[in-house]
């Protein structure tokens, strides 16, 4: 068997009214990247055959961000059941093996989770379900076992006893299920209940009628987390940044104060980076062995090399590519340069659109001036180049190999490999002109006030 005969169904079709967005609610952030997209990145994991996102009508935005996996739309919500209906045209071909069914707002479940799930499924239960024990149970659905440990049914909490809401083994929601029993156990549960609903968890009870057998794997809560509010975001993303901290260090990266340091859900470090506090990832970070990054810093999309020096308070932006041994100092931004090996920028520069040979030394306040409020253009400067402070490099032009720039100039020209460019005002001016201006202007301040008492 290639393949592991796996689909995934993610439910997404809730509008998650309690978030008070326009937004769908599976498309807010954690770490950088969508509920949903959390979700599939698992789903990956378990290298499914298909994965099918099932969303509400005009939810295009979620389906651009489940592409290239299809949607299948449920028109009306219906239940968890008629949400997985569904998804039937999508499965149509997929008879033999496991359908997970996961929910679009669950962003944590770990693949080892759903390993376990699978497992049970090809041991030969015909529904596994997804438990856990949350803090507290509120109105969970409940998981109801027999002496045995089968799971038996699942009840609602809205339809639950006193006793069964004493249960303290709740429903995640989700289900690992064999594909060759889903459709006919979901076409069997009907609406007859508290909300009018069908429910995705009567399954359960239809299976053990027909004597299939169902069985729970439990999952911690934390992995389970769902979110339905801004407040349950905030404290996702704060799980979140914990664990990838924990990871971080565990990989051997120095954190000096590791709770003001935001990472996104794809930064790469290697060992042996030491990040300062108040650091910010956004998308799109690698950096390599034995680099630091000092506080305050804010980066994405970068690539940075080994033994290279950032900030404190710098900002690289999307395309920089730092190679080995740089250094970017305070105050600096880099945007779409690559800067080559051993180059420096210490201070106040902003760098966008360019190249920087290896060795060059960009002085204090140079400016690549890359833009002209219509077109952007870029800036060349040679290996070993020489920036005087305070210059500025008017795109395109270029700078050869080893030149030097005189301080405040201002570059429109090209410059020769070698050369000395220097473009700025020639200075003026005379001996004791300042000493003679200042007597003369006082003495007329004196005159004034004479005149005045
Ligand atoms: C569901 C479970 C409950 C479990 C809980 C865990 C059922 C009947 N109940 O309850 O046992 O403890 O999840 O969070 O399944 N959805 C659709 N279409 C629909 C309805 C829901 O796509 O018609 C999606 C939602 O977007 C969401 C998920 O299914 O991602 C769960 O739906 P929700 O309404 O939150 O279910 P609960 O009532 O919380
Ligand atoms: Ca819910």
């Amino acid at each position: 068997m290639s393949k592991r005969q796996v689909a995934v169904v993610v439910l997404a079709a809730g509008k998650g009214t309690r978030m008070k967005s326009t937004r769908s609610k599976v498309l807010h952030p954690v770490a950088g990247r969508s509920l949903l997209g959390h979700v599939l990145d698992t789903a990956t994991t378990l290298d499914p055959e298909r994965v099918v996102v099932v969303v509400g009508p005009d939810m295009e935005d979620v389906a651009a961000e489940a592409a290239p996996h299809p949607t299948a739309i449920q028109s009306e919500q219906r239940g968890t059941a008629d949400a997985v209906k569904a998804a039937r045209v999508a499965l149509a071909d997929f008879m033999t093996g496991t359908v997970f069914i996961l929910y679009g707002d669950t962003p944590f479940i770990g693949t080892d989770t759903l390993n376990a799930m699978l497992d049970r499924r090809t041991a030969g239960a015909g529904v596994v379900v997804l438990g856990f024990r949350p803090d507290d149970p509120g109105a969970y659905g409940r998981l109801i076992v027999d002496e045995t440990e089968n799971l038996t049914r699942i009840v609602e909490f809205s339809e639950a006893s006193d006793a069964e809401r004493a249960v303290t083994l709740c429903n995640s929601g989700v289900m690992a299920i064999d594909a060759a029993l889903l459709f006919g156990l979901v076409d069997a549960v009907n609406d007859d209940n508290a909300k009018g609903e069908f429910y995705l968890t009567d399954i359960v009870a239809l299976a053990r009628k027909d004597n299939i057998g169902c069985a729970v794997v439990e999952a911690n809560a934390e992995e389970l987390q769902g979110i339905n509010s801004r407040v349950d975001l905030a404290a996702a993303e704060a799980f979140w940044q914990e664990q990838r901290r924990y990871q971080a260090m565990d990989g051997g990266v120095t954190l000096i104060d590791p709770a003001t340091v935001y990472f996104s859900y794809d930064t790469k470090l290697a060992p042996d980076v030491t990040i300062g506090p108040n650091v910010a990832f956004g998308p799109g970070v690698k950096v390599g062995c034995g680099t630091e990054i000092k506080a305050f810093s804010h980066l994405e999309g970068v690539v940075i090399g080994e033994s290279v020096t950032v900030g404190p308070f710098a900002r690289l932006r999307p395309g920089a590519v730092l190679e080995d041994g740089v250094k970017i100092g305070n105050f600096v931004e880099v945007k779409n340069a690559v800067l080559g090996k051993g180059a420096k920028a210490s201070h106040l520069s902003y760098i966008g659109d360019a190249e920087v040979g290896m060795e060059a030394n960009i002085g204090a306040g140079t400016i690549t001036c890359n833009y002209d409020g219509y077109f952007k253009y870029r800036t060349k400067i040679g290996a070993g180049a020489f920036i005087g402070s305070n210059t500025a490099l008017v795109a395109p032009v270029a700078v050869g190999d080893g030149a030097i720039i005189g301080a405040g100039s201002v570059i429109t020209e090209d410059v020769e490999g070698d050369a000395l460019a220097v473009a700025r005002g020639r200075q003026g001016g005379s001996d004791g002109w300042a000493a003679k201006f200042r007597t003369s202007q006082q003495a007329k301040k004196d005159q004034i006030k004479k005149g005045g008492d």
